[in-house]
């Protein structure tokens, strides 16, 4: 703060609040729908939309509703959707090789929305647990997670994404080294282009329980993922690892989840200043929509300022679960 304020009554802070006219003039963020990332969820199947119990409005579905969903985005002024698989637990393996089968749900789907609607920009999840049998973001052997035999299956799965269409990799799997040999191979591989938005300062962290519930993970895993995930007491760590990732090669960085952290928003925002997210993740959204149902709150306005919080704390973009009903509300529809 360059200033003290004045004495009172030369300085009366309230003068700047007396109108909605003056209030907006001396708004100092705003939230737009440029600001937004949609999380879907894909499923096999046609004309399928199924119902996430433990995140109401949220749906998985199947690649033709994919396709209307993402129109629809486009049409709100959306600019980018983020695409996660929920996999047959028939093919699930502790290979993981349907990741990098290029004609899995998630690289279909991409097909399938590049051809129809080419202007929205697509994100795609890299991790394996969607695919492991284990429900873990990577190989486990004897209990352990592997990091380098990790990391080249990860560089096969984005490189799969990148050959489907997709134009962000999104690693959210936490593996040392990912982002620099992804890197190295997309640009080996004629994708110098692709950006990748890294799961930077990810945390080990009970908000992402209904997401496993949507992606069909939560039965799988065995354990917890605190050998990969980030203790939620640090932050000093969270800085070395965005540092790290934009030395190794990310394009734009993530803090995840949102709201108990934008401690960390704010100081990668500082510190870095590159392109910086957040990810309100699925426990956020099912709090703020569970509390609605409940009459206990005002869904919309929570919505609205749970989001603004975010541009608050420095950063650039949210991914949220609330993005078509937040870019509605915006463009007053
Ligand atoms: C897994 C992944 C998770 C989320 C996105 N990618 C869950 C996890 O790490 O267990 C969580 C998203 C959410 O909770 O909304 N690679």
């Amino acid at each position: 703060m360059s200033h003290q304020p004045a004495a009172f009554p030369a300085a009366r802070l309230r003068r700047t609040r007396q109108s909605a006219a003056v209030r907006g003039l001396v708004r100092e963020n705003t939230l737009t729908v440029d600001d937004l990332i949609w999380p879907i969820f894909v499923r096999d199947g046609e004309g399928v939309e199924e119902p996430v119990a433990s995140m109401p409005g949220v749906v998985r579905r199947s690649v033709d509703k994919i396709v209307e969903a993402a129109r629809e985005a486009h049409d709100l002024g959306i600019p980018a959707i983020c695409l996660f698989p929920y996999t047959d637990p028939l093919k699930k393996t502790e290979c993981c090789s349907e990741a990098w089968n290029p004609n899995n749900l998630s690289n279909t789907a991409t097909r399938a929305i590049k051809d129809a609607v080419p202007e929205i920009a697509i994100m795609t999840d890299v991790a394996l647990d969607p695919y492991n049998i284990n429900g873990h973001d990577g190989f486990v052997k004897d209990g352990k997670i592997l990091n380098d035999e990790t990391v080249e299956a990860l560089v096969k799965q984005a490189l799969s994404q990148a050959e489907a269409g997709a134009e962000i990799i999104g690693p959210s799997d936490m593996m040392d080294g990912r982002i620099g040999a992804i890197r190295t191979a997309l640009e080996a591989n004629g994708h110098s282009e692709v950006m990748i938005l890294s799961y930077a300062a990810k945390y080990a962290s009970a908000f992402y329980g209904p997401f496993r519930d949507a992606v069909g993970a939560s039965g799988a895993l065995k354990g917890d993922k605190t050998t990969y995930q980030m203790d939620p007491g640090n932050s000093d760590e969270a800085l070395r690892l965005v540092g790290r990732d934009l030395d190794e090669g990310a394009d734009m960085v993530m803090v995840k989840p949102g709201m108990p952290y934008l401690d960390i928003c704010r100081s990668v925002k500082d510190q870095f200043g590159v392109p910086t997210y957040a990810y309100q993740v699925s426990g956020e959204y099912a709090m703020i929509m569970g509390a609605a149902q409940s009459g206990w709150i005002d869904g919309d306005k929570a919505m609205v300022e749970s989001l603004l919080g975010f541009k608050r704390a420095g950063c650039d973009g949210i991914l949220t679960y609330f993005a078509p009903a937040v870019a509605r509300k915006l463009s007053g529809a």
